[in-house]
């Protein structure tokens, strides 16, 4: 097991390691090998959701590497379909990952393409509860986020939308600051052109790879 000091960034209910490691679209024992990997490897940041249908996997690699519960952070998501079917969800996911609570769990669309506060009032009493220590949501633009605020008095923690240096807005990035969220960044390879010569440069500069300088980037927490 190897020991990395990952930074981390102060959530209300806890704090989140920069840098995570998603499981979108591994499954058949993928993620539960990339997660063990991974949490063998120093990363304390595991991302999910009940869409992915693998939180049994990232459960079982959670329980079989047995990094103390208090070092590790595990986001899922509840998909748009599911709601009004808050808990029971919550419920099924908690289950699958072997865990009592979440450090994070995000709304992963607006359902329908509305902010769902209804949604968001099941997620405020979920962590109330002690289910989860923080709440967000994913895929949201900034006028949902103030619909949601508006009908229930509190903004999400956490925002997750896909982000990039060439997505770098820093428009969007003060609007969430005033708001006190946290913009989460997703696809930060996949939305990167890795022959860009801005990149190529950065990389050629620091005798790293074009990946290692979009990882660098999307982590600096000015850039976040
Ligand atoms: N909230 C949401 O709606 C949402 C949506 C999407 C993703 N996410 C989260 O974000 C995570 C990451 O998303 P993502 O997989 O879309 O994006 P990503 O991490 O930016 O892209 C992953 C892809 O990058 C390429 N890659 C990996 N290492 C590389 C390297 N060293 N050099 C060059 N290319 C490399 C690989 O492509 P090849 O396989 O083609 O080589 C890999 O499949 C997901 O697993 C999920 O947890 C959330």
């Amino acid at each position: 097991m190897i020991h990395v000091d990952v930074p981390r960034l102060r959530l209300p209910g806890g704090a989140i390691p920069v840098g995570g490691l998603g499981t979108w679209q591994a499954g058949g024992g993928a993620a539960e090998r990339a997660v063990s990997t991974a949490l063998q490897l120093g990363y304390r940041h595991i991302d999910t959701a009940t869409m992915y249908r693998n939180e049994a996997e990232v459960g079982r690699a959670l329980a079989t590497v047995g990094i103390d519960r208090d070092d590790v952070f595990v986001t899922t998501k509840l998909p748009p379909e599911r709601v009004g079917r808050e808990r029971q969800t919550l419920t099924e996911s908690l289950v699958a990952l072997h865990l009592d609570h979440l450090d994070l769990w995000l709304i992963h669309w607006p359902p329908g393409g509305a902010p769902a506060p209804r949604t968001w009032d099941a997620f405020r009493a979920a962590r109330d509860d002690g289910l989860v220590r923080s709440i967000g949501v994913s895929n949201y633009s900034i006028a949902q986020i103030d619909e949601l605020i508006d009908a229930t008095g509190e903004a999400p923690a956490v925002n997750q939308i896909p982000y990039s240096p060439a997505d770098h807005d820093p428009e969007l990035l003060a609007a969430h600051r005033e708001r006190g969220i946290l913009v989460e960044g997703y696809s930060p390879l996949k939305r990167s052109n890795l022959r860009a010569p801005a990149l190529a440069d950065a990389a050629a500069a620091h005798d790293v790879t074009v990946a290692q300088v979009v990882i660098r980037w999307q982590g600096q927490p000015e850039s976040a």
